[in-house]
């Protein structure tokens, strides 16, 4: 036995619920090899630095990570083998009963690419997840099941990007995209951008919007405040706040008006949206600019509640029961059909040995799902079954 992380009152112990059927992961990511030398080849943000010690290199990818009062080899997360290799995933799974994954690039994706790069590597890069998961699914004597999630090429021309989601549908076993905040540089409100929301609605691809920008230092009260507790103000709050305002400018814009089929998996439980969804819808209609009260600016026509019951999708990676349950609800009359298991490997390792090699960030998760009082069935659409009909997997 290792030693077990004190979980609060909020949580029920993680042993209290231990899934017996099967389980999909659609929030685990990986680094590809390709993609390590890439990062590695850098020096500015995003880059991997690789101390001459042979020490584990270090993943400097978060602006709050480039700390310059600390040596190189400090600063950021270090990076082993879990971020890239094909059989510590299937491990992983393999130790937490997980028979499915959707991986995804982890972030900053392509983003910082230079654009006439960019295409070419999204495409190289697409294929290499698109040919692993091939190889795993042919495996007949295994019964784990890998799909991807692709990443665009935002810094390329806006027909090479259009041009690369066609192409994904004849990659068999790309599921959707992932999708960071900032879209072509101005974030995903930008009409530059509705040649690709176009694209993905008539290709029914689903977009998995996942933050990395978080919010400006400042907001945290500058880098020495973020200095004191590492990663967990980025982390903890900059990232769920940054999905959720990135989702309330595309909401506010128009763009669910516009491409009312778009499909939208939002990661870490869509941030803070399920919560603030009431107020948001309030402040629309107390808005005086709108038209719909009168003022000159158009505002979005739909309610923000239809749109979270017929755009948006959830992943359960939120960590307690409140945040679930919240989820479940926002997400409308069948909250509980919208609603995917995720683990967000190989972020979260345990700092501790673990009972089982099971790690606490993804049994924490488990017992929120086992632990709201939902039915059987419930607990299964969660696990397995919402992602396997939404994103057609053959499980
Ligand atoms: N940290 C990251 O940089 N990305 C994640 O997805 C999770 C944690
Ligand atoms: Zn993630």
């Amino acid at each position: 036995m290792g030693v077990h992380h004190k979980l609060s009152a909020e949580q029920p112990s993680t042993s209290e619920f231990q899934p017996t059927s099967t389980i999909v992961d659609i929030h685990t990511h990986t680094y590809p090899p390709s993609y390590i030398d890439l990062l590695a080849s850098r020096d500015t943000v995003p880059y991997i630095h690789r101390p001459s010690d042979g020490s584990d290199p270090r993943l400097i990818i978060l602006s709050s990570d480039d700390d310059p009062s600390k040596p190189v080899e400090k600063r950021g997360r270090p990076v082993d083998v879990s971020y890239s290799s094909w059989d510590e995933k299937l491990k992983f799974m393999r130790q937490h009963n997980i028979s499915t994954s959707v991986v995804s690039l982890a972030n900053p994706w392509l983003d910082f690419l230079p654009s006439h790069t960019a295409l070419g590597t999204a495409q190289q890069i697409n294929n290499e997840l698109n040919t692993a998961c091939e190889s795993q699914n042919a495996k007949q004597d295994s019964t784990q099941r890998l799909y991807a999630f692709a990443s665009l090429p935002l810094s390329a021309k806006p027909d090479e990007i259009v041009s690369e989601i066609q192409r994904l549908s004849s990659l068999k076993y790309i599921k959707g995209i992932i999708l960071g905040t900032s879209g072509l540089g101005s974030g995903l409100d930008d009409p530059a951008m509705d040649p690709l929301w176009s694209a993905l609605e008539e290709t029914s691809i689903m977009i998995f919007l996942h933050p990395h920008y978080g919010l400006p230092d400042a907001a945290f009260g500058g880098p020495d405040v973020i200095g004191r507790s590492g990663h967990v103000l980025p982390l903890a709050l900059g990232f769920p706040l940054e999905t959720t305002i990135a989702v309330t400018r595309m909401y506010l814009s128009g763009v669910f008006d516009n491409f009312p089929k778009l499909m939208m998996l939002l990661a870490h439980s869509g941030g803070a949206l399920p919560f603030l969804a009431g107020r948001i819808q309030s402040c629309v209609e107390h808005e005086r600019e709108f038209v719909a009260n009168g003022g000159s600016k158009q505002g979005p026509k739909r309610d923000v509640w239809d749109v979270l019951r017929t755009n948006i999708w959830l992943d359960a990676v939120i960590y307690g029961k409140a945040g679930l349950k919240g989820a479940i609800e926002a997400a409308g009359p069948n909250g509980i059909d919208r609603l995917m298991f995720g683990t967000d490997h190989p972020f979260f390792p345990p700092l501790r040995e673990e009972v089982d090699g099971k790690w606490t960030s993804v049994q924490s998760n488990l017992a929120a799902i086992g632990g709201i009082g939902v039915s059987q069935e419930s607990v299964q659409k969660i696990l397995s079954r919402n992602a396997a009909r939404v994103l057609n997997l053959e499980l």
